[in-house]
């Protein structure tokens, strides 16, 4: 199948009341887990690449190797950028062949992110490309913010209502609790403010910070209209376990292929199992 704009993957994600997970990807057999899994689950899937996997692999590289990925697929599979940093960027990403990019200006003041993210909608529109914005703040978990810190950064509901209508995303990041990397404790969601967000802001909304999430907060998230879950810790714990367990048991092993193939295989269950409960398997139509 050739590749699709996010905006087509979460229009039937609302209209089925599912998310869609997202997976940050940075190598080939990371890609290869992802869509591995989307096809064992038939479930549509959003490979995304980071600000440190452009570094690491190179645009060329990730867009390639994705767009190989979907056509060799019988699922539907959008590259999106995750957490783009301007506008530069994403004409990039738009030009590489992405079918989606976030511009995150969540650090700029509201006006800034406000020009910036209806500049980018402006162009990706016009060629088909689906855009997502960030409003509020998503915190590393290892900035160990204190609960008080931590909310003083959540997503306004009026804000983000405004901030929807003034840009026309097609998609938008809130922070409501999440962090990025791996929690030390249970991270607690502000599910009341979820429900005033997307009680007020008609557009689909994404979770980021998902790893480690138990599985009741998340099915608690898509119920009041999370519609994308980003995933990167939990698929890296998978990969870099596997590795040490197979250099652990093979001290002498040197074939990439027997240390890196394990690791495919335990970054697939994981991505199988958040699809079963994202709510998005068996739904490649
Ligand atoms: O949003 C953050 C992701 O986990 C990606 O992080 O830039 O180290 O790839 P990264
Ligand atoms: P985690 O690494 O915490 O799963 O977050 C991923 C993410 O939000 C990417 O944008
Ligand atoms: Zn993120």
């Amino acid at each position: 199948m050739s590749m699709v704009s996010l905006r087509s993957l979460l229009d039937a994600a609302t209209a089925g009341r599912y998310a869609v997970g997202a997976f940050n990807c940075n190598n080939m057999e990371i890609v290869q887990a992802i869509i591995g899994a989307a096809e064992k689950e038939a479930s549509p899937v959003i490979i995304q690449a980071s600000q440190g996997a452009i570094k690491y692999a190179g645009l060329e590289y990730i867009a390639a190797l994705v767009r190989v990925a979907a056509e060799k697929s019988g699922v539907p599979v959008a590259l999106h950028l995750d957490h783009g940093t301007s506008f530069a960027q994403a004409m990039q990403c738009i030009r590489a062949g992405f079918t989606s990019v976030m511009f995150d200006g969540s650090a700029l003041p509201l006006e800034e992110n406000i020009a910036i993210t209806r500049r980018i909608v402006e162009v990706a529109h016009a060629v088909g490309v689906s855009v997502e914005a960030e409003l509020g703040r998503i915190p590393g978990t290892e900035d160990e913010l204190s609960v008080a810190e931590q909310q003083a950064l959540f997503t306004a509901p009026d804000q983000a209502s405004e901030f929807a209508a003034a840009t026309g995303v097609d998609a938008l990041a809130v922070a409501v609790g999440t962090a990025h990397g791996h929690y030390k404790g249970e991270p607690k969601l502000d599910f009341p403010r979820l429900a005033q967000i997307a009680s007020q802001v008609p557009v689909p909304l994404v979770l980021h910070g998902s790893s480690g999430v138990p599985d009741d907060a998340i099915r608690q998230a898509v119920s009041l209209g999370i519609r994308k879950i980003n995933i990167d810790t939990d698929v890296r714990e998978a990969f870099s376990g596997s590795l040490r367990e197979t250099l652990a048991a093979q001290a002498t092993q040197t074939d990439p292929r027997k240390i890196l193939g394990p690791a495919r295989e335990a970054m697939e269950e994981v991505v199988r199992r958040k699809m079963r409960v994202f709510g998005c398997a068996g739904r490649a139509g």
